[in-house]
Parts: C-alpha cells; structure tokens; sequence
C-alpha cells in the first residue's frame, strides 16, 4: 500500500464518571452513531429542527461531488437563531456574554437582550454606510465585546464578514482585504497586549492604500484622548451606533447564501478564502456546541481562541450563542500580569467548559502546578484541545492539574475547512491520551492509503471525510480549482492534508500535517506565504522554509535564505529579515532560525524540495530523492 507507514500505539485509557454520559445530551457514542447510519438526513434534519427558519427545507442534502447544498430552499438568519430566539424567552436576562480586560477590575457583562439591541443597532449602522446583503466587510479588532457585535450585525444584513485577526501585518491584511473586495473595514484604535497598545488602526492606514474597493473604515475608539478621524472614508463605531435605528429585522438569507469568508493557509500560493454558508455551517456549531461540548444552560463557556480564527467563529459566536449559553472573552493573554491569570478567571467566573490549545497547555505546564493550584479550579466540568495533536504528556498534565482527573478533556480535530468538530471523544467516552477520539455522530472519517483504501489499525495513512456534512466550506472565494483539490486528491474523499493512525477501537490519532503546511503555536502557515514574505526584502534572491519541532510552539520555522548580489550574511541582517516577516505577516510567522546558504535543493523542473531540507536539518532519512537535480 503507497503512502503508509507503521506507527506504535499506547494503549492507556482513562474512563470518565458514567454520570457524565447519563446526564449528556448526546448520551452513547455508539447508539448515537448508529442513529446517524440508520438515516443520516433524519438525524440532521432533527438537529435542524430544534433551530428557527423561516421557511423549512425542501431537501436536507444534495450532493453531486464536490459541490453540496444542505437545507436546500431554506430560509433563516442565524442571528435569529443566536439572538433573538433567546432575546424572547425566558432566557432574555442571562448573561450572553462577559467581557474580562487585561486590568483586573475591567469586566463587561451583556445579557441576550442587550446583546440583541446592541447588534441591531449596529446592523442597522452599517447599512446606513451602504452595506447591503453580499457585500463583504472586513474586520481587524481586538477581543472586544464590539467585535463580537459588529461580526453579528454583518450576518443580521447578510453581509458576507471576513475576519482578519488582529495580529497579522499590513500585507497580510491588504491581501485578504483585496481578495474579498472589502467595502468597509471595522477596527480598533488600539488592542491591549501585556500592558501594552497594539496600533490597529495604523495598520489598517498602511493596508487599505492599493485597496480600492474600501469605502469607508470604521473606528472603535478606545484611548483618551480619542484618536483623531481625519479623511472622509473615517467614522466612529460608536457615533454611528448612536444615530442609528434601534430595531433592525434579520435579512432572511437563503441557506446558501455565504455567511463568511475566513482566510487560511494553503500549501502553495496566497491564503485560502474558505466560505461558509449559513445554514449547514449553522446546524453544524450548534449541533457541536450542544452534543459535543454538551452545553447545559447554567455552563459558563471559555474559548480562549480569537475571533479571528475559525475556533473563535463556531466556538466563541456562532455555536455558543445558537446554544444560548453564558460565553466568557477576554483580552488577556496567559502569562501577563503573571501565570495566574487564566485560573483566577475560571474562579472568578466559575467558567465550567475550558477550551484552548496544546500549545497553552505546554506553556501552563512549564509555569508550573502552582499557578493553578493556587485557585479553586472545581467548576471546571469539560476540557478541550484543538489546533495541533495533544501529546500524552500534555494530555496527562491537563486531565489531571487542570482537570482534577475528573473533567473529560475533548481534544477535538477539525478545521477551518471543516466549520466544525469532526473527531473527538465524546463526553463520558473512554478516553485515550494521545487519540483526538472517533468521528463524531454525523462524521464519516477514516484513514487510507494513497489510492483511497482503508488501512489496518496501527498503520499510518492519510485522514479523510467520506460523506459530506452540514458545515462543509462550500468554496473557496475565486478559486474553484483550488476547492476542487480538495475533494480529488483521493477520488470522492474530502482529503483533509493530515497523517493519522487508527487503534483497534477506531481511536484515531492525529499525526500532523502531510503537505508544506506548519503549525506553529496552533497557527496554520503555509511556507510559501513565508518565503515570499522573505522575497519581497531587498537582500533576499531566494528562499524555502521549513517547520522544525518544537517543545513549546509545536513547531518552529527554520528559513534558509540565497541573498542577492552584494549583501552580506550577518547577523544584523537575520534581524532585519526576521522583522520583515513579522511587519508583513504578523508575529506568528517570525523564523526562530536563518540560514544562509547559496543553493537550495530543486527538482529539475525547478520546484523546492522542502523535504530533503527538513531531513538534513532533523538528521532523518529524505526518503525518496530521484528527481533532486543536484
Ligand atoms: O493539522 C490539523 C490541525 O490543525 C489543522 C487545521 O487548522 P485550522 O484550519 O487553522 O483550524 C484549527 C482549529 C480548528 C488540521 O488540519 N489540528 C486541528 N485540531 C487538531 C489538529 N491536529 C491534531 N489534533 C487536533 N485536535
């Protein structure tokens, strides 16, 4: 079989307390399952139903590879279904959202119903600038209620949002800008970052010159005194806010009409446009949020993600809020006044679901025990992982000093791509340090060779989807061949670019990548987004970069660089390159390490075997090296 390779398994386990499957909403993973292959539409259609629509669907699913529609002639607003829905029941005064800022006595509260107020007032703003249904808006902010806000008040007018997270540079920003042809930018002054102010707007000033769909960019105004609005284009969130209607009926948009574009990293060329339509990609975060996450009405649930990732869209906003649960933000960071700070919020707030990433969780266990012990941590009832693997050390450390070797930990695989949770164990499940879990009910997973069959339990291959489902991107914005990869790298598979294995229990284990994607701190980046970010420097001629292991990061970026004619390798230099990447990407693209060097390995068609670099580098063997041509 081509592609696969052999992988030893632990077989360690740890059985939550049978309560928590008695008491979950989804109740046995294997009955549940079964339900789904007994009828898979039945069983959506029945999680569909538990949502409001303006018109019920005429089909649950229509497939004709690659391309879906779910809930065909559907129609609904999801911030119906998130705000209003709850905004009429009896849960009018539960809090929908608590915002915590980085000064230990900032704290912001909104209720369902001031929440819905807020973003109909909001909505009704933008549509005073001219923003209609289809148009896109850009968002650049920090983790501020209003973020929050401005990102509901887009799906309530059908306008298409694009988050953009705050720390990405100006190039990054003006490409993604351009790619969706913004017509309005929502910013913030400044975000607060360890004690510090992080300019926003100054980058937006820098990326919108050569962005000539951007009509008009709207200013949260933090800092006193307020920041000056000079040009035309300029206006104040909160000015705008104020002169607006305060009621504004939800657009009611087709089912698959887009509700956003959310940008991610590709193999080769510029960032992906992945788009998200409303329905599927609704019942989707809903469904996870309720049944995976298994949101009980007085849980206080903490994401730590920003909105500005696709773990903040379903597992901040969309999810939560359709579940109508209490959603704690905050702007801090975990390490900033000191390690502390994380516990102290989950006391404060008695947050009861804690979900973060393997890279956190590494730097929480190198703080040490007694950051968390110095708080009481009991009402923690369910911990989650996403973004990279979670490694069993890691594993062990979070069921035990976070979790109090009581909490199920979910450590969940899925995607920007995917919209929502695929694989995971679900709560009150056998859990396997190391495993992500099963596909979910509603999933179809497996792992295959390179011609698409099965493989046995503890053989490697590559993960794949086998059926479609709700919240499937359903395109990638301009570039349908790129969406159609997806589903014809292996005929009729959604090929994920992920190495998995499966125990005998059909665990799977997540290996990592399988293409030139890097996961850096849970950050997906793609080498050629590096590299050209390194080419646009005047001293670079060439460059290939590679991810490197790393005990905190997950991975780290090694770049090997070829200077034109006439600059120097130094030291100096290596900084300077380094702060290129960080102004044109942002931070989370800095190499930790720079190499110069005179060649790079090529196939004789020219293109960069990364891989042979990597296996130099780590000292492994480059496998199969025929068509290097030196
Ligand atoms: O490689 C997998 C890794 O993150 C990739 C998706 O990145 P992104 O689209 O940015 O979405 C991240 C948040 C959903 C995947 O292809 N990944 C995500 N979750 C896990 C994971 N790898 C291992 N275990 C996970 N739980």
């Amino acid at each position: 079989m081509s592609g696969t390779f052999d992988v030893p398994l632990e077989k360690k386990s740890y059985r939550p307390d049978p309560s928590y499957r008695d008491q979950s909403w989804l109740g046995s993973y294997d009955e549940a399952y079964k339900r789904f292959l007994d009828d898979p539409e039945k069983f959506w259609a029945d999680i569909a139903g538990e949502l409001d629509w303006y018109r019920p669907w005429d089909a649950v699913r229509e497939w004709e590879l690659p391309y879906a529609r779910w809930f065909t002639n559907a129609k609904l607003n999801i911030t119906a279904n998130c705000l209003d829905r709850h905004a009429a029941s009896e849960r009018r005064n539960k809090v929908a959202l608590i915002w915590r800022g980085e000064d230990e006595e900032v704290e912001r509260v909104l209720t369902y119903r001031q929440l819905h107020r807020k973003v109909m007032r909001f909505a009704n703003a933008l549509r005073d600038l001219g923003v209609r249904k289809g148009d896109t808006v850009c968002l650049y902010m920090p983790l501020v209620p209003e973020h929050i806000i401005a990102l509901l008040a887009c799906a309530r007018i059908g306008a298409v949002h694009s988050i953009v997270y705050g720390g990405f540079g100006a190039a990054a920003l003006n490409a993604r800008i351009r790619d969706a042809g913004a017509k309005i930018v929502i910013t913030a002054d400044v975000g607060y970052r360890r004690g510090k102010r992080v300019a926003l707007k100054t980058i937006v000033d820098e990326a919108v010159v050569n962005a000539p769909t951007v009509e008009k960019i709207v200013v949260l105004r933090r800092t006193s005194p307020s920041l000056e609005l000079f040009s035309e284009m300029e206006v104040d969130f909160e000015e705008i806010m104020e002169a607006a209607d305060p009621y504004c009926e939800p657009e009611v948009m087709d089912a698959e009409d887009p509700l956003f574009i959310l940008y991610t990293s590709g193999t080769t060329g510029p960032p992906k446009g992945i788009v998200h339509t409303c329905a599927g990609y609704m019942v989707g975060t809903y469904y996870t949020t309720k049944y995976i996450f298994d949101m009980k009405d007085n849980d206080v649930h903490w994401c730590t993600a920003d909105p500005g990732w696709i773990t903040g869209h379903s597992y901040i906003v969309y999810g939560p809020l359709a579940a109508g649960a209490t959603v704690l933000i905050t702007e801090v960071v975990p390490d900033y006044p000191d390690p502390g700070i994380f516990w102290r919020i989950v006391e404060d707030f008695g947050v009861t679901i804690f979900y973060t990433a393997p890279t956190a969780i590494r730097m929480f266990m190198r703080f040490g025990e007694e950051w968390p012990q110095k708080c009481n941590l009991d009402s923690l009832r369910l911990i989650g992982s996403v973004g990279e693997p979670l490694n069993p050390e890691a594993f062990e450390w979070y069921y035990h000093t976070i979790g109090g070797a009581r909490c199920p930990v979910l450590d969940t695989w899925w995607q920007t791509e995917t919209g929502m949770h695929m694989i995971t164990t679900t709560v009150g499940e056998k859990m396997k340090p190391g495993f992500a879990g099963r596909p979910i009910p509603g999933v179809v997973a497996d792992v295959v060779d390179s011609e698409g069959a099965s493989v046995a339990p503890g053989t490697g291959g590559l993960l794949v989807i086998k059926e479609p489902w709700p919240s499937m991107m359903r395109a990638v914005h301009n570039n349908d061949e790129r969406y159609r990869k997806y589903w014809s790298t292996i005929d009729s598979y959604y090929t994920a670019g992920d190495l998995a294995v499966k125990d005998e229990d059909g665990y799977i284990m997540v290996l990592g990548r399988s293409d030139d994607i890097i996961i850096v701190a849970g950050h997906n980046l793609g080498t050629a987004e590096v590299e050209s970010a390194l080419v646009s420097h005047e001293a670079v001629a060439e460059s290939a970069v590679i991810g490197k292991p790393d005990v905190m990061k997950g991975q780290a970026i090694k770049a090997f660089v070829i200077l034109r004619e006439g600059f120097k390798p130094s030291e100096k230099l290596k900084s300077e390159l380094t702060y290129h990447v960080r102004m044109s990407i942002g931070p989370i693209a800095m190499p930790s390490e720079i190499d110069f060097v005179d060649s790079l390995p090529k196939t004789r068609s020219g293109k960069i075997m990364r891989r042979v670099l990597k296996a130099k580098e780590l000292g492994i063997d480059p496998g199969d090296i025929s068509t290097l041509e030196e």
